[in-house]
């Protein structure tokens, strides 16, 4: 099964669909390096946000890659202290800043911070309507967030980016993105390392000289989720993006599908408190 490497977004962006994450790696040298190793491996989207801390650095990685600007796909992230209208604006002006860009390829709101979402995406929709965000989404929003969203939003979102990985496989929701035509986006692909020991993704991974990571990727890529595994390390950034020259049957699929568990690695979005 041959994969198609990028994904056409609701608005016509060109999203790839295997990128690099950033989360909990530091600002400076981690940031710098991992973003160059990544783009010297081939990877084309590097997924950060002002919660990070290490946009500077992303920015920095991006530029001395030596790779075009336009080749590559940047996605940050509104902080919750930001949200609101006017506080969404000047966070996105500080986003650009940091990183020394003057476009962002997708803009997110970052969690569903209630009762200020629908005042943080009128600014982001004149953000997207201004051309300085390519397109526009949100992460960590359940089925009933984008419902109440979009009674009012002029522009739905292009991607809900949210926890997935083989023991959280969300079903019900990517269904509904899915037939909200929202691309759906996995924060957290790899469950955070801790289901790489998974016997039956080690075993899925030596019938083709895999890794349990490489088999991981390789089915969110296959269950048509855009996936952004986090590594600080040159091997492992290399080895997740070495996931082309073999195709999981659809017994593997099914296989993978089963170790769902609906457990959170992460906070549920109906109930967090930052
Ligand atoms: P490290 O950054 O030290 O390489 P997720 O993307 O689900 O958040 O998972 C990231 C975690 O998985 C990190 O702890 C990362 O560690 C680890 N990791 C990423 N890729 C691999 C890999 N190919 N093999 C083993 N561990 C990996």
């Amino acid at each position: 099964m041959s994969l198609e490497k990028t994904k056409e977004l609701a608005n016509g962006s060109i999203i790839p669909r295997l990128g690099l994450g950033v989360w909990q790696v530091k600002d400076g040298a981690e940031a710098v390096d991992s973003v160059k190793w990544a783009l010297e491996a081939g990877y084309r989207l590097i997924d950060t946000a002002a919660a990070y801390k290490n946009e500077v650095s992303v920015g920095e990685g991006i530029r001395t890659s030596g790779v075009p600007r336009n080749e590559i796909f940047v996605t940050t992230k509104l902080w919750n202290a930001d949200q609101g209208y006017e506080s969404t604006l000047k966070a996105f002006d500080e986003s650009l800043k940091k990183l020394e860009l003057d476009y962002i390829d997708l803009y997110l709101i970052h969690w569903p911070v209630e009762g200020k979402y629908k005042d943080s995406w009128r600014a982001m929709e004149e953000i997207y309507q201004s051309g300085r965000a390519k397109a526009i989404g949100v992460s960590n929003f359940h089925e009933h967030h984008i419902e109440d969203l979009l009674k009012d939003a002029t522009v739905v979102p292009m991607v809900d980016q949210i926890e997935i990985h083989p023991t959280l496989t969300q079903e019900p929701l990517r269904k509904f993105l899915a037939d909200h035509n929202i691309a759906a986006e996995a924060w957290s692909p790899l469950g955070q390392g801790k289901i790489l020991e998974d016997p039956t993704l080690v075993e899925i991974g030596k019938k083709y000289d895999k890794t349990a990571a490489q088999v991981i990727i390789r089915w969110h890529l296959q269950s048509d989720i855009i996936v952004i595994p986090k590594s600080v390390h040159q091997d492992r950034i290399k080895q997740n993006f070495d996931v082309y020259d073999f195709s999981l049957t659809k017994d593997d699929m099914q296989r993978i599908d089963q170790l769902n568990t609906n457990e959170r690695l992460g906070p549920d979005p109906d109930n967090f408190d930052f």
